[in-house]
């Protein structure tokens, strides 16, 4: 087994070497012409005029090789209170027939497909079925509303939209079909056909002439098989929250996101083929779509697809519960689920009922893991507990401690060091390499190793201006952070309007926007106060218009209503105050950072541009009202 540093040195002295030695663990159709195309910078590709299939390496392979017999998917809901396993023969032969109702619907390599379902194994077997004929998928989470989803629709502009009925949060339903009604309704680009999976105790409306019943048509279909794709091909679109509120397409592509998958289960993760992998996320988010269903099943391991919440499914022992009944060997979710549990069982007590010897290591990712949490795993589960940083463009960890290649001393507030592939800066405004242990922004030198984001759906420029233009040569990351004399990297907090709601990424500035709508609301801000629980919680500030005639608390309940209806419930919008004005620079940009530093009760300076600097008393005052927990 290689260690730490001697994958980090092999990588520098040949990264293209490196990369194509990871990538003989993929089955291609067709070999590579070249490792990386460098010729278009800042626009690169990895394994041109390869060609493969990501659901062959993911399915097929394996029952091919024998392991057709051995788990591939556990669904285990405690909101319906059922556990089924798919072997990876039955898994084939439900993506082979469900890839069959894609095709009788016409939808062919590059087609878009937008899947917008809750955590049922359908939803897993319709990803993995788009994979197979070259269809692109979009999956959009089922916690945003009709709006945000007509958002991606008009810009993915699906062939076929893939739904179910609801999907069950505790204490109540979600009914997706009157939401998927509605944005298609809002949206300018209408799909085709839509196929909808209804669960048990549904009673929907079908439209007769575009939605198709999902068990009636798989029960039509012919199996369809693997298609050859580009290892460049799109394998799909995943929109995630930036500054404003139109969303950005992450594109990911099909040769490069499996190598650099494969190569994270063995080297990051530590996992071997056959073992029970379980990320507690959701497939609407990145960890979902790389860690729950695609990583796992191209490692050969079991995956779990987990319909509930760490607490109140049934309580905060559902957890330990799932761990010892499928012998889980690796976990992974985000700090904010371990917080909500620590509150509810604070001594571990519904621990005692369970026997997890079987677990080797969780692992956290989506919001920085706090010390006390990360303290609090690591004696309550006797197992390593590691922190690593990513996000939905790279795809995969960018900074881990690599329990494959050996651990590494653990330093609690940082995500370790490195990984190979990722050549991690500080840098300051001038694009400067800043000392060790000063903080600054955290940069990536191009080119990105594979499995990261290709560019934006559609939106060449919009990826050069969102990410590459701050730095040229480096992919800007938008956390702030610092790498310390030991190569360690710790990241502080994001740059821009984007905030971490439990392990959920949104943007302030696309709330900003429904605020905006209300009609008593001149002027807003929204920022991301610390939450002990959830980490951030958005909190809106809203200047009327003069002669606005409505009560703080009537404005308030209107515009949680707005926001639910218009982003979703995952929001977590439930506090907005009415102040007399906002604070800003001298030429009108509002002082979002400050005011949420005085939110956090962190010190801050002065802003030498601030108009009056009187308001942020008035703001202070105010935000000292609020209570968040
Ligand atoms: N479909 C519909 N609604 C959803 C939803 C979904 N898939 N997911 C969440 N929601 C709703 C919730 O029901 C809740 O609605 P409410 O305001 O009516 O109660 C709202 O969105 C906020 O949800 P959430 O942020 O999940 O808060 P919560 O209080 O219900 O649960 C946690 C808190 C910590 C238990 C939960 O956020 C969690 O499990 N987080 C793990 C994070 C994670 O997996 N992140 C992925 C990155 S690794
Ligand atoms: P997402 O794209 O939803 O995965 O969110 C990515 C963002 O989550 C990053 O830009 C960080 O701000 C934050 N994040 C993810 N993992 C970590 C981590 N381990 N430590 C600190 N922040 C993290």
């Amino acid at each position: 087994m290689a260690t730490y540093q001697q994958s980090w040195q092999e990588w520098q002295a040949d990264p293209e070497g490196f990369w194509a030695k990871a990538a003989n663990a993929i089955v291609w159709s067709k070999p590579w012409t070249q490792v990386l195309d460098t010729s278009q910078p800042p626009f690169y590709r990895w394994f041109p005029g390869a060609e493969t299939n990501t659901c062959y390496n993911c399915v097929d392979r394996h029952v091919d090789e024998g392991r057709g017999a051995q788990p591939a998917l556990i669904y285990d809901s405690p909101v319906t209170d059922s556990i089924r396993t798919y072997s990876f023969s039955e898994l084939q032969s439900e993506v082979a027939r469900f890839a069959g109702v894609l095709a009788s619907l016409q939808v062919t390599k590059g087609d878009r497909v937008v899947i917008y379902m809750p955590m049922i194994p359908e939803t897993a077997i319709a990803m993995l079925a788009c994979a197979r004929i070259g269809a692109i998928h979009s999956v959009v989470f089922g916690g945003f509303a009709a709006e945000e989803l007509a958002k991606r629709i008009n810009d993915a502009a699906p062939k076929v939209i893939l739904s179910a009925s609801h999907g069950i949060e505790p204490g109540r339903v979600v009914d997706y079909k009157p939401l998927l009604d509605e944005a298609i309704t809002l949206a300018r680009s209408k799909p085709e056909r839509c196929v909808v999976f209804q669960r048990e105790g549904s009673s929907i409306r079908m439209k007769d002439d575009r939605d198709l019943d999902w068990q009636q048509a798989v029960d039509r279909a012919e199996p369809a098989d693997c298609v050859p794709v580009a290892a460049t091909d799109p394998l799909y679109i995943l929109y995630t929250s930036g500054t404003t509120g139109v969303p950005k397409g992450v594109v990911r592509d099909n040769g490069g996101h499996m190598v650099a998958l494969k190569w994270s289960m063995e080297n990051i993760y530590g996992t071997r083929a056959g073992e029970v992998y379980w990320a507690a996320s959701d497939v609407g988010w990145v960890v979902g779509h790389s860690y729950i269903v695609y990583a796992p099943l191209l490692n050969g391991n079991t995956t779990i697809l987990f319909e509930g919440k760490p607490v109140g499914t049934p309580d905060a022992g559902v957890f330990w519960r799932v761990i010892e009944q499928h012998r889980v060997k690796t976990f992974f979710t985000a700090p904010t689920a371990f917080r909500v549990i620590k509150k509810e069982d604070p001594n571990g007590e519904l621990l005692k009922n369970y026997d997890i010897s079987c677990l080797r290591a969780l692992f956290l990712a989506g919001e920085r893991a706090d010390p006390d949490t990360l303290q609090w795993a690591e004696q309550q589960l006797a197992v390593p507990v590691i922190d690593h940083w990513w996000q939905t463009e790279t795809g995969w960890p960018q900074a881990a401690n690599p329990l494959g290649l050996g651990l590494l001393p653990v330093k609690y507030g940082s995500a370790t060091v490195p990984v190979p592939g990722f050549d991690i800066r500080v840098l300051d405004e001038h694009a400067n390499t800043v000392p060790a242990g000063k903080t600054g922004a955290l940069a990536i030198k191009l080119p990105l190793p594979p499995g990261c984001l290709q560019t934006l759906w559609r939106d060449d420029q919009r990826f050069i201006d969102s990410y590459l233009s701050e730095f040229p040569g480096y992919y800007a990351t938008a956390d702030a952070g610092l790498i310390d004399e030991d190569g360690y990297v710790h990241v502080m907090s994001r740059l821009d309007d984007v905030m971490n709601v439990a392990g959920h990424r949104l943007s302030t500035g696309g709330m900003e926007e429904v605020i905006s709508n209300h009609q008593a609301v001149a002027e807003c801000a929204v920022l991301g106060v610390k939450s002990a629980i959830k980490g951030q919680v958005p909190v809106g500030l809203a200047v009327l218009k003069a002669g606005a005639e409505i009560s703080e608390e009537q404005l308030e309940k209107e515009v949680i209503a707005m926001i639910r209806h218009d982003i979703g419930a995952v929001a977590s919008f439930k506090v907005l105050r009415v102040v007399k004005r906002l604070p800003k620079t001298r030429s009108g940009k509002v002082l979002r950072g400050t005011m949420r530093k005085i939110a956090d009760g962190d010190p801050y300076p002065m802003p030498a541009t601030i108009d009056d600097p009187r308001i942020l008393d008035e703001i202070a005052g105010v935000l000292a009202t609020v209570e968040v927990d």
